[in-house]
């Protein structure tokens, strides 16, 4: 190994951007989810809508996976994906999952937990038609998670159904839609000195969101 086990140790920073307090933060969990995704896009991070998702098999074995958000409402967080990949089967046989957003800019985390539904065919035909041409054909190419011999694989689906749909309206892959985690829980982190974090949580309890403090 060239880099030495004290270099990657020492690798470290303070975190003193800012502070959160209990009585800063608002009632409902999406509103203050809201406030801190405009200050990301404000302090223009890049792709401040990655987020890391969680999902488990049926053998309880994690498996983790960046994916983008593309919208959230009072009810939850949508992102799309293929419906036959790894994290789709593992989301058909367990619905829980967590997201995970990291704002280093901003010295912030946020963590989600909750359940995953798929969302209506017909805002995921919304979406999908939104999408880039290539992005849709993109979609159509790409068996999502499995094994293939090589990149000429795709390169050829490519070929094939730019031609199949050359000029033609590109319908959404059956298989290819939408995703929304309905949360139970969400927690705002936000760096702080000596290591001593703020740490908010909202916790679903009776239909009620309920905010507590923990230790970092
Ligand atoms: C920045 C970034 C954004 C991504 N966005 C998505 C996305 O929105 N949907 C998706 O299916 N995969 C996305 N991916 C690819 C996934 O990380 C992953 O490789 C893919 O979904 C297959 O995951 P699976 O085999 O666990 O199902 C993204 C990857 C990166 C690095």
């Amino acid at each position: 190994m060239e880099l030495s086990k004290e270099f990657i140790q020492n690798l470290r920073q303070e975190y003193k951007a800012a502070r959160l307090n209990e009585e800063d933060v608002l009632a409902h969990p999406l509103s203050q989810f809201e406030k801190w995704f405009k200050e990301a896009i404000e302090a223009q991070l890049f792709e401040p809508n990655v987020m890391t998702l969680a999902t488990a098999d049926l053998n309880a074995k994690p498996h983790a996976r960046i994916v983008l958000l593309k919208g959230f409402d009072v009810e939850g967080f949508t992102f799309f994906t293929n419906y036959l990949s790894h994290k789709g089967q593992q989301i058909l046989n367990n619905p829980q999952a967590c997201l995970v957003f990291f704002w280093a800019d901003l010295e912030r985390q946020v963590r989600i937990e909750g359940n995953i539904i798929k969302i209506d065919s017909i805002e995921s035909d919304s979406y999908f038609n939104t999408r880039p041409r290539l992005s849709q054909l993109g979609a159509h190419a790409s068996p999502q998670s499995n094994v293939i011999v090589s990149r000429d694989v795709l390169e050829d689906n490519l070929k094939h159904l730019s031609a199949q749909y050359d000029n033609l309206e590109i319908p959404r892959p059956i298989h290819w839609g939408g995703y929304k985690l309905i949360p139970n829980l969400i927690e705002f982190w936000q760096g702080r000195e000596s290591r001593l974090h703020d740490r908010i949580v909202y916790e679903q309890v009776d239909g009620k969101w309920e905010i507590s403090r923990l230790a970092p």
